[in-house]
């Protein structure tokens, strides 16, 4: 065979950038040291420990170039976060200073149990918090808390619908539940295997079904926020409230849509879910085009590539992937996963950290576009995820 020199040289050329490429990409992710990152955010949450106000509020958010936390008491959606940092923390040092903290601020969350529910961020609040503390360290009190929780959480279902009721306070010309909910659901399945009544666990499969019958476009993409009507429990439209536009995909939506459905696998081991759970992931990766692997706020942000990113997106979706991956006996599917979710993670690290611009763990992410608050900043929920996922992994490794 007679074969140009030219063309040759410059295949061999081609060939030998590959192998560069792939080469510094095995290092960069095989030189991955997990626990200097759980050391960094060690050392960043005892510098807003210092922070706090002593007065039963925790952080949230740092707005951009600020190195203040915004503080929120017990009532903010966000306000379970902060304590399962720390509780996570606890569990990846063993050092009894975190269960202390994480103990203290769990506590402020107490009366959340027995309160009537505001809406459908119980989960978040004590599961994140209590569910975290009593996961490690089997305080029957926490427990108690928890279970009470699941029962207020509950008062929210509409057996019309087949949903709980996210937001009561918005009322969208009917009965609303948004993506964010399947996330909350995890506190009903522990409660209904922990002593709560079987009802619970009725509950979060009856809604998740609902949702995965009617939240979603036929691509598989997420709508924020679906209203039905209260009596019939029908459809009435699919609409967003944080995301760029109704039709559009919101990052962290899809994220909590892939993340929820995972874990109603977990507890539930209906094949039904984990073939969903792929379809949410495959098309948030086929249409993630960051070199990063971590979304612009919006996927179909019109500003693109000059757009916000949202850190915490990636944070929940490489957290989840890595659950995902460990269901998968496809190897192709697994692999992809596994390395997906690790670049995500080594990116996160790399490129996202906060390092001596405030005391978070991570910068960008963004929270509420439209309403133009929290954007590009720091936020709890993805220091949480971040924490989340660096511990899933080190399992992963182990
Ligand atoms: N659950 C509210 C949010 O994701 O911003």
């Amino acid at each position: 065979m007679n074969l140009n020199p030219k063309f040759v040289y410059l295949l061999s050329v081609l060939l030998i950038c590959m192998s560069i490429g792939y080469t510094q990409q095995k290092k960069e992710t095989k030189s991955f040291d997990i626990k200097k990152q759980l050391e960094y955010c060690a050392q960043q949450a005892s510098k807003t420990l210092e922070m706090i106000p002593d007065n039963g509020t925790s952080p949230r958010s740092i707005p951009t170039g600020s190195k203040e936390w915004k503080f929120v008491n017990y009532k903010d959606w966000t306000s379970g976060f902060w304590p399962g940092e720390l509780w996570y923390l606890y569990e990846a040092t063993g050092d009894k200073k975190w269960e202390k903290e994480a103990d203290k601020f769990s506590r402020f969350l107490t009366s959340l149990s027995v309160s009537k529910a505001n809406d459908h961020d119980l989960g978040f609040q004590v599961f994140n918090s209590f569910g975290n503390g009593y996961r490690l360290t089997k305080n029957a009190a926490y427990k108690e808390i928890i279970l009470k929780t699941a029962d207020t959480l509950a008062t929210l279902f509409n057996p019309k619908v087949g949903t709980i009721l996210s937001w009561p306070h918005n009322k969208y010309g009917g009965h609303n539940t948004i993506i964010d909910n399947m996330m909350n659901l995890e506190l009903l399945f522990w409660a209904s295997k922990n002593g709560g009544s079987k009802k619970l666990y009725d509950i979060a499969v009856q809604h998740a079904e609902t949702t995965m019958k009617n939240h979603f476009r036929p691509d598989f993409t997420s709508y924020h926020v679906l209203v039905y009507d209260y009596e019939t429990g029908k459809k009435i439209k699919g609409m967003t409230a944080q995301g760029f536009s109704d039709e559009s995909m919101w990052a962290r939506g899809q994220a909590w849509a892939i993340y929820g459905f995972t874990m109603v696998y977990r507890e539930t081991k209906d094949p039904k879910f984990l073939e969903f759970a792929h379809k949410l992931a495959r098309v948030y990766l086929d249409k993630l085009i960051t070199e990063d692997l971590i979304p612009y706020w919006d996927f179909n942000a019109p500003g693109i590539p000059n757009e916000p990113k949202d850190a915490s997106a990636a944070a929940i979706v490489s957290s989840a992937l890595i659950e995902l991956s460990s269901y998968t006996k496809d190897k192709t599917l697994k692999k992809e996963y596994e390395t997906k979710s690790k670049k995500m993670i080594v990116s996160l690290s790399e490129h996202y950290q906060s390092q001596d611009v405030n005391s978070a763990f991570l910068l960008h992410s963004t929270g509420h576009k439209p309403a133009g608050s929290e954007i590009d900043c720091s936020i709890n929920y993805a220091d949480y995820y971040y924490l989340e996922a660096l511990l899933r992994l080190q399992k992963l490794k182990k």
